[in-house]
């Protein structure tokens, strides 16, 4: 039984995160709940950071704040030191809305729209990571407009696939996100961006993929940055100062799931590139990394009531939870696989061979099939761990299910840091329809 963070088997037999038993979180807060583990979310900042203080290198660890966006997770990342990558302008929000130092924040996006652009050039946020050139030209004008010299970094596409699930993969050519490196658009934008009175270009950056294990993909990428550099070095003279080498760190998720340690990427990727730029006769720059998923991701664990089993003999045994696909989208989205325990049966034997289905009307809504647990009933709690990294930022109200709340647990102390939504909340926006209204 593989454990994450602080999660233990405490004497009750249950499982217990941050010293908090999870039987009583489940029983004071409702289910489904989200429980982050505070120090192991810590944890893992520091040993980004840590990683990269040992380098010698001058960097950024970005906290890719889409894997989970909310005011309690921006302030800790701000707590850690690391910067923040932001992808709209509701990230946006809620990093300023938590107190987030503006300029440690790096603003994503394949189609940034022009109020979210004024929002962050209002914000003086650090830099703009941008993507296009429609978006380059607006926000040139947007610059200028405001008579401001904005910090840029251009997302470039390496075309590198990373071993990665199709949809989660960015880095390749045939990619939506970025300017092309191999059809010389990213030395076209870079050029346009070096030029430009407004804009003050740092560098390029590139993300391959999502939930990666191996360092080759990132070698590739930091290779072909570094070629591109040179280029363009060689024809407009221009110098970066700094190269954003992305996110992607994996985590394990099921047994099977072989990912690096912090340490190991930030050793591969600043070794990498002292020795691309060496070869290249250029500068070290500073090294910027976006790690969303494996900063969060196996820190959260989410709690849910068993309710109905059904079991058809020879075929399954369904075992259906009070949440699903709402509260966590990635199996019936990417076929993504987890474990889970029966909190309040730690110590029985897991022998009972079940699929775990959420409570939407879709077939699809399944979060696990065949797994081992001990033999459940009615009112025991599910756990499933690894949940923390595109589970609550994907949630949703399908079947208008309100989305769970959230707490942060350490030292045995819980604290709500997102409410559950109510029925109220489900209404919120709708407005009755009004016949008086219709002009005819
Ligand atoms: N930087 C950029 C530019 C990205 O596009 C992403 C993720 C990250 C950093 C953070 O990647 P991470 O370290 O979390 O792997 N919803 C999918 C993941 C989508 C990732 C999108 N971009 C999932 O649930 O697996």
């Amino acid at each position: 039984m593989y454990m994450h963070g602080t999660s233990r088997i405490n004497e009750r037999g249950h499982l217990e995160i941050g010293g908090c038993d999870t039987t009583e979180l489940a029983q004071q807060f409702g289910t489904p709940l989200y429980v982050y583990d505070e120090a192991f979310i810590r944890n893992k900042c520091r040993a980004f950071v840590k990683a990269f203080e040992e380098s010698g290198f001058k960097f950024q660890v970005a906290y890719a704040s889409k894997a989970f966006s909310t005011l309690a997770m921006c302030k800790l990342a701000e707590e850690e030191g690391l910067s923040l990558d932001v992808v709209s302008g509701g990230e946006l929000y809620t990093a300023l809305q938590a107190g987030f130092p503006a300029d440690r924040i790096h603003f994503h996006g394949n189609n940034k729209s022009l109020e979210e652009i004024q929002m962050a050039l209002d914000a003086n946020i650090g830099c703009f990571v941008v993507d296009n050139f429609y978006e380059l030209a607006m926000l040139e004008e947007l610059a200028e407009a405001s008579n401001k010299i904005v910090q840029v970094l251009l997302r470039v596409t390496p075309g590198v696939e990373a071993h990665t699930h199709e949809y989660i993969s960015t880095g390749q050519q045939d990619s939506k996100f970025g300017f092309d490196v191999l059809s010389g658009q990213a030395l076209q934008a870079m050029e346009t961006a070096y030029r430009s009175a407004s804009l003050k270009l740092l560098g390029v950056h590139s993300h391959i993929g999502s939930q990666i294990f191996e360092t080759d993909g990132f070698l590739i990428a930091i290779a072909r940055l570094v070629d591109l550099l040179k280029q363009a070095r060689e024809s407009f003279g221009f110098i970066s100062e700094v190269l954003n080498v992305g996110g992607g760190f994996g985590i394990r998720y099921v047994e099977g799931d072989t990912p690096l340690s912090p340490e190991e990427y930030v050793k591969a990727i600043t070794k990498a590139v002292r020795e691309e730029l060496d070869k290249a006769s250029l500068p070290l720059p500073e090294i910027w990394i976006e790690p969303g998923r494996s900063i969060v991701g196996d820190a959260g664990t989410t709690l849910y009531r068993i309710g109905s089993i059904k079991e058809i003999p020879g075929v399954r045994k369904y075992v259906a939870v009070d949440g699903g696909m709402t509260d966590n989208l990635r199996p019936a989205l990417y076929e993504a696989r987890y474990e889970a325990f029966i909190a309040n049966r730690m110590k029985e034997e897991a022998d009972d061979l079940v699929s775990i289905a959420g409570k939407c009307c879709e077939s699809g809504d399944m979060l696990i099939w065949d797994v081992k647990l001990p033999k459940g009933t009615a009112g025991d709690i599910l756990a499933v761990p690894c949940t923390g990294a595109y589970g609550y930022a994907m949630a949703n109200n399908y079947n208008r299910i309100a989305k769970p709340a959230v707490v942060f647990v350490k030292d045995g102390e819980a604290d709500v840091v997102v409410e559950r939504e109510s029925l109220n909340d489900i209404i919120r926006h709708d407005r009755p329809l009004n016949r008086q209204h219709v002009h005819r």
